[in-house]
């Protein structure tokens, strides 16, 4: 039996990346997704080769009257909201002493802020609904440690493990889970971005840091974004419906060594 059969998910970010695999993901698991990313042409592009269950959504995190358009949309067409996935997010890079206000204030925007409000945004929906739901935020190993150039999106993931922790909290009394995926290194264009911001910092060639991450994990190799649909689509299903403010490491082991 499909474990998502007629579930309606909003997944952000899902364009490209680990959010288009999700997607796909639960599409396969029955579930009608909306593609909503502020990228609207590769979202309308994902939907439209994921098939009818997939429609795109244009949704910026960072605006609310977005984020309340996405949900209202999501009502319109399915007729309810059962699944979030808080996926999009921006990364950068930079020395403390090299920080800006401007990546800082992005970073958070999108990352916690986003996160935050798209999750208080879904889960009015799904109190209204009244019969639960399940929202899922992307944290990342980042989250659980610093890193000497990536401060301020470590400071963003520690963020949304945090955020995870209090929602699920104050949600679970309505049947609401939330809980949080913390993924190692996956490849895919978002890793090409940090590969090549390496490159400038630690002067290396376009292409060596992914190497040197991919044979530090003790799995044997970076993630894929399919590594991750596993725990998404558990997450998304009633096998998880004990499990409250977690977040999970999937990662190969990076996290462990
Ligand atoms: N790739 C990795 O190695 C890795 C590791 C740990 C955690 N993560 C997390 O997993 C999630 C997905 O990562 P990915 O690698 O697929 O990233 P990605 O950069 O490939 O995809 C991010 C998507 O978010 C969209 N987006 C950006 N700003 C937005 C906004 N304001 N509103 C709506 N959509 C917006 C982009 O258009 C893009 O489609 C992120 O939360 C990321 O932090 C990724």
């Amino acid at each position: 039996m499909k474990r998502l059969e007629g579930k309606s998910a909003l997944i952000t970010g899902s364009a490209r990346g680990i959010g288009r695999a999700f997607a796909e993901a639960y599409i396969a698991e029955g579930a009608t997704v909306a593609i909503a990313d502020i990228n609207l042409s590769r979202a309308t592009e994902t939907a439209g080769e994921l098939g009818s269950q997939a429609y795109p959504v244009e949704m910026d995190v960072t605006q609310q009257a977005s984020i309340d358009a996405a949900i209202a949309t999501v009502v319109a067409k399915v007729g309810r909201l059962d699944i979030l996935i808080n996926n999009a997010a921006l990364f950068d890079l930079a020395p403390i002493a090299e920080i800006s206000r401007e990546s800082y204030d992005r970073l958070f925007a999108i990352n916690v802020s986003g996160t935050l409000f798209t999750l208080q945004a879904a889960a009015k929906q799904m109190i209204a609904q009244g019969h639960g739901g399940k929202i899922i935020n992307m944290a990342s190993q980042a989250g659980r440690r610093g890193e000497a150039l990536v401060a301020v999106y470590c400071a963003t993931k520690a963020a949304v493990i945090s955020l995870t922790q209090s929602a699920g909290l104050n949600l679970i009394p309505h049947g609401i889970n939330v809980n949080a995926i913390a993924p190692g290194v996956v490849d895919g264009e978002h890793w090409d971005g940090v590969d090549a911001m390496f490159a400038k910092y630690e002067n290396r060639p376009l292409g060596e840091k992914k190497k040197l991450v991919g044979a530090e994990v003790p799995f044997g190799r970076m993630g894929t974004a399919q590594d991750l649909t596993g725990m998404a689509v558990f997450l998304a299903s009633s096998d998880s419906d004990y499990i409250v403010s977690q977040t999970y490491n999937v990662d190969g082991g990076n996290w462990m060594s």
